[in-house]
């Protein structure tokens, strides 16, 4: 019903016990004076107290909505990516890489470790539809012989070739395609991939730094060396990449891709879209 009945249970606990009706459903005309007395400064009372808790609720929303790792500000601006739809968050804790804590990718060169890499991405070259292509920010090509689809890859499985291509540059005794040569070390009937390994060195670092991973690694005592060690395998916000590899693998291009063939077609990317940094 009314606020006054709400609070009474409250002033009950602070007035005289023979204030209040021992009896009866309602106050008594005694009773309700002293009730009234009690009340309005109850009321006020309560009401303060409702304020603050509103203002101070207020405050803690307030900072948890532009807490930097919930949100995204709104006004920034996404590009259109046909794989936008799989991109789901997780909490993952990476491995730290050191004994202990070692990942698969950590075994010697061999077969077994090149299937590994090449399992990440070689379902990287998709076939997206003429619609997904003429919303994208760049002109991709027709796929010859396909008619209304278009050639598409998502740089994630690029930035893997990459880095597999620099892994195996690390280890020119197994993988002699991928020396890197200078003078002191060249093989003359090696491949020289100086220039591959630079573009793909310098295009995971653009990577790097265009996600800005701002996750947080901690620094934590360990007692058994006596020493405050940094601890990287925390947890971090990750997107699903089983949910990108799913994508990939529904729209892998199957059949050989001619690149000789040139494809006239009708897609005009905007202006304003070719000007976006
Ligand atoms: C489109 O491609 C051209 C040439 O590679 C490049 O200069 C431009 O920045 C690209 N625009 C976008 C939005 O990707
Ligand atoms: C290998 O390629 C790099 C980059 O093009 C070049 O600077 C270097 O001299 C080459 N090495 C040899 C031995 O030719
Ligand atoms: C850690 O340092 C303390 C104080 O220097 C020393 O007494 C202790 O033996 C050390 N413990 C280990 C495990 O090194």
């Amino acid at each position: 019903m009314s606020k006054e009945q709400e609070y009474l249970p409250l002033i009950a606990e602070d007035a005289d016990v023979d204030t209040l009706p021992l009896t009866g459903h309602g106050p008594s005309a005694r009773g309700r004076r002293k009730l009234t007395r009690w009340l309005i400064p109850a009321l006020v009372a309560s009401l303060i107290i409702e304020t603050v808790t509103l203002v101070v609720l207020a405050a803690i929303l307030g900072r948890k909505s532009t807490h930097p790792s919930c949100t995204v500000p709104g006004d920034q601006k996404v590009l259109y990516s046909p794989a936008l739809g799989a991109v789901e968050n997780q909490v993952q804790v990476y491995q730290l890489g050191f004994p202990g804590d070692m990942s698969p990718y950590q075994i010697p060169s061999s077969p077994k470790l090149d299937e590994m890499w090449s399992d990440l991405y070689n379902y990287g070259i998709s076939r997206i539809s003429k619609e997904e292509a003429s919303l994208l920010p760049n002109k991709t090509s027709p796929i010859p012989g396909d008619p209304g689809y278009y050639i598409a890859e998502l740089d994630v499985f690029h930035n893997l070739h990459c880095l597999n291509k620099v892994r195996m540059a690390l280890d020119p005794d197994y993988y002699p395609d991928w020396r890197i040569s200078t003078s002191n070390n060249h093989i003359a009937t090696q491949k020289n991939a100086t220039d591959h390994i630079s573009h793909c060195v310098d295009w995971i670092r653009q990577s790097i730094m265009c996600h800005a991973d701002t996750s947080v690694i901690v620094w934590q005592w360990a007692a058994s060396l006596n020493e405050t060690i940094v601890k990287g395998n925390v947890a971090h916000t990750c997107r699903k990449f089983d949910k990108i590899t799913d994508w990939a693998k529904e729209r892998l291009l199957v059949n050989a891709y001619d690149p000789f063939v040139h494809m006239e077609d009708d897609i005009v990317v905007p202006i304003l879209h070719q000007e976006m940094p």
